[in-house]
């Protein structure tokens, strides 16, 4: 593993040690155990769109790992004004230790990664976002165990992608529930990694025998335009409190966030006792080490 740019990179066992390293993090954390296992490595994240939870963990994270981490914005660096990726690559390289990069297209992290000499971590692109399913994967652990059936709501994004890459790998069920023209593009290649992943198109059947249900926007970062057709197109697909009367009883809700209420998602299933939105957040933290110390380490 020498970079994270698709969950699709990562076999089942590294996956679970990354899970392993960063439930043991959370721990000596609570401890106040730090090791600065990192200390005199520099992250440089470049931000091309933005980000609250993304930017804040890796920073804190390299910081409680005795590093550093740099916030560049995109229009910041001569990025912006269209210096090559593969020169920037090449310079980063001669300076820091590893690049987290959050890209509107995916093209821009594989192009990054292919001409950096260090570990590139795709901090969410159009197609992926790998990080943030490994983090989910350590809520779902702690609240369902690993045997948890997964359904999705809603639009077959980025996160849904790297999500059905996930549980393809680790042999989870999932169901993803979205309207016609709006399923993951990585379908496919889950498929034919062994996934057990079913499409169901009635939110209310998708939701029986879930253990946990995961939603997201309707309109991700750079899909303003479309915003009136999609808010249209995924009408019936919200998590509400009529939806959870067709699920169990327990089951948690998972939203990676910024949350739209009143559109994916209502105000009182996010403030309800099924939700976890906020152990998601910060097991980015966690999450973000355990990465950090696979590749920079
Ligand atoms: N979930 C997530 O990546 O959040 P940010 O956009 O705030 O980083
Ligand atoms: N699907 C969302 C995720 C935000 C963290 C987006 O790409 O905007």
């Amino acid at each position: 593993m020498k970079h994270l740019i698709s969950i699709a990179d990562l076999s089942k066992q590294e996956i679970l040690e990354l899970l392993e390293t960063a439930a043991r993090l959370k721990e000596d954390r609570k401890k106040g155990i730090f090791q600065e296992k990192l200390k005199n490595k520099t992250l440089a994240m470049i931000f091309e769109l933005p980000s609250t939870r993304t930017r804040i963990s890796f920073e804190v994270a390299m910081l409680e790992l005795g590093g550093n981490a740099l916030y560049l914005n995109w229009n910041d660096l001569q990025l912006g004004r269209g210096e090559p990726i593969k020169d920037t690559a090449r310079v980063m390289s001669r300076y820091v230790h590893g690049i987290m990069i959050r890209a509107k297209k995916h093209n821009t992290v594989e192009e990054l990664a292919k001409f950096s000499s260090i570990p590139v971590i795709n901090g969410l692109s159009n197609l992926e976002h790998p990080c943030q399913v490994l983090s989910d994967l350590l809520t779902i652990y702690e609240h369902k165990g690993l045997n948890a059936r997964i359904t999705w709501l809603g639009d077959g994004n980025n996160v849904c992608n790297s999500l059905i890459l996930l549980s393809a790998i680790l042999g989870l069920e999932m169901v993803v529930s979205c309207p016609a023209g709006y399923e993951p593009s990585a379908l496919s290649k889950a498929l034919e990694l062994g996934g057990k992943i079913k499409l169901e198109r009635n939110p209310k059947k998708a939701v029986e025998n879930a253990d946990v249900l995961y939603t997201d926007v309707w309109v991700s970062m750079g899909q303003e335009a479309e915003r009136e057709v999609r808010l249209k197109a995924f009408r019936g697909y919200e998590i509400s409190r009529e939806l959870m009367k067709y699920a169990k009883d327990d089951a948690i809700v998972m939203h990676c966030m910024p949350v739209h209420r009143g559109e994916e998602i209502t105000d009182d299933v996010i403030e309800s006792r099924n939700s976890v939105i906020y152990d998601q957040a910060e097991n980015r933290l966690h999450m973000q080490k355990a990465i950090l110390l696979k590749l920079l380490g």
